[in-house]
C-alpha cells in the first residue's frame, strides 16, 4: 500500500480532491455490515492515486445501529460516508426500493464515471440497477460467487447484480466459471482474489493485540464462536429450536461465544427459545454478547477452537485463519473454502451439527490452504486494473434528463 493511505491512518481518506482532467470520478456504495470490510482496502488503495481518482463513499443506511454499522468505520479507520442515504429497515423490496429512488438523485448530482459495489446485499443489487439505468458503469467486487439456492435473497441480489455489471472482480476460479456459464463475456471477469483478506491480514496483528476473550472469561483454544441469521435458519422456530439443541450439546463441551444478530434475538424472543442463551456450569454454555466490533471479533474468532456459522464471510476468514469451520447452511457460494479451507457444509440438522463438531473437538479436520491471490493485495489489483483500462463517461442517455 503506498505511504498517502497510511498517513491518515490504515484505510484513511484524504477526501475528495477536485475534478482533475481525465481523473476518474468513482462512488463506492456500502450498505451492510459485510459490506464495510470489503470497501475498506479498496477506498485505501484509491487514497494511493490522488490525481487518477476522485471517490465519494455513500452508506445506504441498510445497517444502521452503532455495532453493525458505525463501529465499523472506527475499527477500520474509514472515512465517514461522504453522503448517508438513512434507508434503515423494512421488507425487501422496501428497502430496495428506498435505496434505488435516494441513489438515483445521488447519481444525478454528482455524475460519477463509476459506481463499485461489493457483496451481495440489498444495497448492492439497488444501487446497480440504479447506476446502470442512468447509463453510469459498474464495478462488481466479489462477483460471481452462487449457492443454486434461490431461496437465498442474496442469490437473487447476485444474479441481478452481475447480469449488469460491467466488470466483475471475482474472488476464486469457480466464479468465474459461474459467469461464463451464465453467458457473461471474457473480458468482463476479473480474477482478482478476496478484499476481505486484504483487510484481515492488515488488522490481524492489532487484533492479537486485544484481551477480548481473556476478558470474557475464555482461554484461547478452548472455546467455539457462534454467529447465525440467515432467514432459512432463524425464521423458522423448528428450525431455530433444532440447532439451538445441538448448540446446547456443544456447549456442554467448551464455552460457545455468541455475538448475536438483531434479527436473531429477534426470533428468539418471539419464539420463546431464549432459555437456550444461559451460561452453563464452569464456564461452559452459550455466551450471548451484543454484535461485535471487527477487531473484536477477528480477535475471537483467531483464538477459536472452533466456529459454527451460516454466514459468507466467516468461512473465509476462518479459511485463512486456519480454523476449522462449520457451515450451519445446506450450501455454499464459496466452494473454495470446502475444497482448500477448513470449512465443512453440515446444513442445520441436529446430528449432522454435532458429527462435525465431534470431529473437530477430536482433530479430524482438513489442514487448510491460502487460496490463490488472497494475499492482501486484491484492492490494490482492482485499482491499478480501473486506473489502466479507465473510461470516462461519455454523456450517457440517463443524465442527460
Ligand atoms: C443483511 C444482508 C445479508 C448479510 C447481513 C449481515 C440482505 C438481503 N441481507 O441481512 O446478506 O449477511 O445483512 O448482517 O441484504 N436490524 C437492526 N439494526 C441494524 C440492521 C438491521 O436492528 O443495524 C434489524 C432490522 O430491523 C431487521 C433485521 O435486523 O429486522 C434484519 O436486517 P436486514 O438488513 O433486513 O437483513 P439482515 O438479516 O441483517
Amino acid at each position: 500500500m503506498c505511504l498517502s493511505a497510511l498517513q491518515t491512518g490504515p484505510w484513511g481518506n484524504p477526501g475528495v480532491t477536485g475534478a482533475k482532467v481525465n481523473q476518474l470520478k468513482i462512488i463506492n456504495v456500502v450498505g451492510a455490515r459485510p459490506n464495510f470490510m470489503k470497501m475498506a482496502p479498496i477506498i485505501a488503495a484509491m487514497n494511493c492515486y490522488p490525481d487518477e481518482i476522485e471517490h465519494l463513499l455513500v452508506h445506504t443506511g441498510q445497517h444502521y445501529d452503532e455495532k453493525m454499522s458505525k463501529s465499523f468505520f472506527d475499527d477500520l479507520g474509514m472515512p465517514k460516508p461522504d453522503i448517508d442515504l438513512g434507508v434503515g429497515s423494512g421488507s425487501h423490496a422496501e428497502q430496495t426500493g428506498q435505496v434505488m429512488v435516494k441513489f438515483e438523485q445521488v447519481c444525478l448530482d454528482e455524475k460519477p464515471d463509476l459506481v463499485i459495489v461489493v457483496g451481495d446485499v440489498n444495497s448492492t443489487m439497488a444501487c446497480t440497477i440504479t447506476a446502470k439505468k442512468l447509463g453510469i458503469r459498474v464495478a462488481h467486487v466479489e462477483a460471481g460467487l452462487r449457492s443454486g439456492d434461490m431461496g437465498m435473497p442474496e442469490e437473487i441480489n447476485r444474479l441481478c447484480t452481475d447480469v449488469l455489471c460491467d466488470y466483475l472482480f471475482t474472488t476464486e476460479a469457480s466464479a468465474g466459471e459461474n459467469l461464463r456459464a451464465e453467458g457473461i463475456a471474457d473480458e468482463k471477469i476479473i480474477f482478482v482474489g478476496n478484499v476481505m483478506i486484504d483487510t484481515l491480514l492488515q488488522h490481524r496483528e492489532m487484533a492479537a493485540k486485544l484481551s477480548t476473550a481473556g476478558d470474557m472469561g475464555l482461554k484461547a483454544g478452548e472455546y467455539a464462536v457462534l454467529t447465525l441469521h440467515r432467514p432459512s435458519n432463524v425464521d423458522d422456530k423448528a428450525t431455530l429450536g433444532g440447532i439451538f439443541e445441538a448448540l446446547a450439546e456443544i456447549a456442554r463441551r467448551l464455552p460457545v461465544v455468541f455475538p448475536i444478530h438483531p434479527r436473531t434475538r429477534k426470533m428468539m424472543d418471539s419464539f420463546g427459545l431464549t432459555h437456550y442463551l444461559q451460561p452453563g456450569a464452569g464456564g461452559k454454555g452459550i455466551h450471548v454478547t451484543e454484535p461485535l466490533g471487527y477487531l473484536q471479533f477477528l480477535h475471537l474468532m483467531m483464538n477459536a477452537r472452533l466456529v459454527l456459522t451460516d454466514s459468507g464471510g466467516l468461512q473465509e476468514e476462518t479459511t485463512v485463519l486456519g480454523v476449522p469451520c462449520i457451515t450451519l447452511r445446506h450450501n455454499t457460494e464459496r466452494p473454495i473454502t470446502v475444497e482448500q479451507g477448513s470449512n465443512v457444509v453440515v446444513g442445520n440438522d441436529k446430528s449432522h451439527i454435532l458429527a462435525a463438531a465431534n470431529d473437530v473437538l477430536e482433530g479430524r479436520m482438513p489442514q487448510p490452504r491460502i487460496p490463490e491471490k488472497w494475499d492482501g493485495k486484491t484492492a490494490d489489483r482492482i485499482v491499478e486494473w480501473l486506473i489502466k483500462n479507465r473510461k470516462k463517461r461519455s454523456a450517457p442517455r440517463g443524465l442527460l434528463r
